[in-house]
């Protein structure tokens, strides 16, 4: 039987990756208005791959026996004005979901519940490549945002980013 604490969290956390979802959804949304399909494209893929996060959390805990809970989700407030806010925004953002991921990790460790920090590891470095994306588009808007030319290519670069499902399977 998997214990409350933990069971509890994962079940936030679906909530949390699906604001996330809604979230980069927003960040599309702003891109699109701008007339930058790339960069609109690149958060709609986005987008999807918090939901498969979501999805990979509940079915989880239905692998294991858990009744899941599906809350509001909260509408997404942050407000962007110059093209790199959402870029800024994404990068606290995954930073704050990696500090989730890690506190259910720590409460699966506490519970000695291995089969939840396996399932984990996944997430653990799932993170660690969100947030190294989202530094290195901040980074490169950083050196070519300011060039009209340059900017037309890297929203080109991002216009090829094209969604695969995730490598975690349940
Ligand atoms: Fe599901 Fe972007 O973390």
């Amino acid at each position: 039987m998997m214990d409350k604490k933990v069971a509890g969290l994962l079940n936030d956390q679906i909530n949390k990756e699906l604001y996330s979802a809604y979230l980069y959804l927003d960040m599309a949304n702003f891109y699109s208005s701008k007339g930058l399909d790339g960069f609109a494209n690149w958060y709609e893929i986005q987008a999807k791959e918090e939901q498969d996060h979501a999805m990979l959390m509940y079915k989880y805990l239905h692998n294991n026996d858990q009744d899941v809970t599906l809350e509001a989700i909260a509408k997404p407030d942050k407000e962007f004005k110059e093209l790199m806010d959402p870029l800024t925004a994404a990068l606290a953002h995954e930073q704050y979901v990696t500090s989730l991921i890690n506190t259910i990790y720590d409460a699966a460790c506490e519970a000695k519940d291995h089969r939840t920090m396996q399932f984990l590891d996944w997430f653990v470095k799932e993170q660690g490549e969100e947030e190294a994306n989202s530094s290195g588009l901040i980074r490169k808007m950083e050196l070519f945002g300011g060039d009209a030319k340059a900017l037309y290519m890297l929203n080109s670069e991002l216009a090829g980013r094209v969604y695969s499902a995730p490598s975690l399977q349940l």
